[in-house]
């Protein structure tokens, strides 16, 4: 009683101890940035940097898109049983003659070759602090996404990743689960993961059309991607029927078959089907899952918060609509128990969805 009382109070003062450290480590760095530790100064010419060599000056572009995407391939590639890669450590970069080879990874070869002359420049950051702060920042291009978190001081990775972490879309709902269960995350975590497919395009589903993507806003943050998965698909986009993909409701719209299986199963239907014109849900729940993806396997203890220098996204201006030509009759709802949200209709013969440039 008395011990359990003494540690309570230890605990208090404990954490009072670290809000004192959080204020008094604030800084303003040469360049007159404000931190909340010395170590980040650095970081912000490499934001420039990023926004400028990477990102065609802060845009929320296919090498933004990609950033995120290859910030998944690289943590995932862990267990918290043990007996798999180092998790976020930027191993997919510095082991890309490994990695690449697998076949989950296909397509990132082209951001790993626009960002390994980037992080060869740049110099004194880890292969893991480099991806992971680019990917934080790219995102931090798209209006609608959360601020990600920058934590800052990882070890440089020590060997690649092996093969098969990295779900695939012809995976079933089972498999994927099991393994974001197996890299410690629950399949409500999974379904906030994939708000990034709001950002996302396909180059190597289907090789004769790059860059089509998987909601009819690629350049946006929105909740659009959870409502167009939900909706009857009735034609491919390209040469017909290709693994891991299923009929999709739009011209030029993909939809991969994991994210489509994923919106009908009893075990993330409603996960998925609360996320549709629910903003501030998407974005919350995507920053925590990120938050925990971007450190995967690495000694947070060691690490510095430095999610100051990540710029701040322009918000979502909204709502979220029904393209074209759909409405309610056209959804395939798998949550009966949650009422759908009522979303707005638009006239007019339904669009056909442009390419994602640069892919
Ligand atoms: C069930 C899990 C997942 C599967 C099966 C999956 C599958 C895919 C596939 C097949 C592509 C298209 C690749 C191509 O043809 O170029 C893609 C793109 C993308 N994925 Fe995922 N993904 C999953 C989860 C995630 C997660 C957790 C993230 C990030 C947190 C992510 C971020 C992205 C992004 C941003 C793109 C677009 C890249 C670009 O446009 O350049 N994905 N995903
Ligand atoms: C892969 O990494 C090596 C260093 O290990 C680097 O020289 C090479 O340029 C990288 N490949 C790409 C495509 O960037
Ligand atoms: C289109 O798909 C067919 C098989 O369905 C294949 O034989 C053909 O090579 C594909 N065309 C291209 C350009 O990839």
């Amino acid at each position: 009683m008395a011990f359990a009382r003494l540690s309570a109070l230890l605990v208090l003062a404990l954490g009072a101890v670290q809000i004192n450290a959080a204020i008094t480590k604030r800084v303003t760095c040469a360049s007159g940035h404000v931190t909340a530790n010395a170590a980040c100064c650095a970081l912000f010419p490499v934001v420039d940097k990023l926004q400028s060599d990477l990102f065609d000056g802060a845009e929320c572009g296919e090498e933004a898109h990609s950033a995120l995407r290859i910030s998944f391939h690289d943590a995932i590639g862990f267990s918290i049983h043990g007996g798999k890669g180092g998790g976020a450590d930027g191993s997919i970069l510095a082991f890309n003659s490994t990695e690449l080879q697998f076949h989950a990874n296909g397509g990132i070869d082209d951001i790993v070759a626009g960002q390994f002359p980037v992080f060869k420049e740049i110099g004194f950051l880890t292969a893991g602090d480099f991806l992971h702060l680019a990917a934080a920042v790219g995102t931090a291009n798209c209006p609608g996404a959360p601020r990600l978190e920058f934590k800052f001081g990882r070890p440089p990775p020590k060997a690649a990743a092996p093969d098969l972490t990295v779900p695939e879309p012809t995976d079933t709902v089972t498999a994927i689960l099991e393994r974001f269960a197996d890299a410690g995350f629950a399949p409500e975590e999974a379904i906030a993961l994939l708000s990034s497919h709001t950002i996302a395009a396909a180059d190597v589903v289907d090789v004769t059309i790059p860059g089509t993507p998987f909601d009819s806003t690629a350049g946006t943050f929105d909740t659009q991607v959870f409502l167009e998965v939900l909706l009857k698909g009735t034609a491919f986009p390209g040469n017909g029927s290709q693994a891991g993909e299923v009929l999709s409701p739009l011209a030029g719209e993909m939809r991969l078959q994991s994210d489509f299986r994923l919106s009908q199963d009893p075990r993330t239907a409603c996960f998925w089907q609360a996320m549709v014109n629910d903003q501030e849900r998407m974005m919350s729940q995507f920053k925590a899952a990120m938050a925990k993806l971007q450190v995967l396997g690495q000694d947070t203890r060691k690490l510095i918060d430095c999610s100051d220098v990540v710029p701040v996204p322009a918000p979502f201006a909204g709502p979220i609509k029904f393209p074209a030509s759909f409405s309610n009759a056209d959804l395939q709802l798998a949550c009966p128990q949650l009422r759908f949200p009522n979303i707005a209709t638009v006239a007019g013969p339904a669009p056909t969805v442009a390419p994602v440039p640069g892919s």
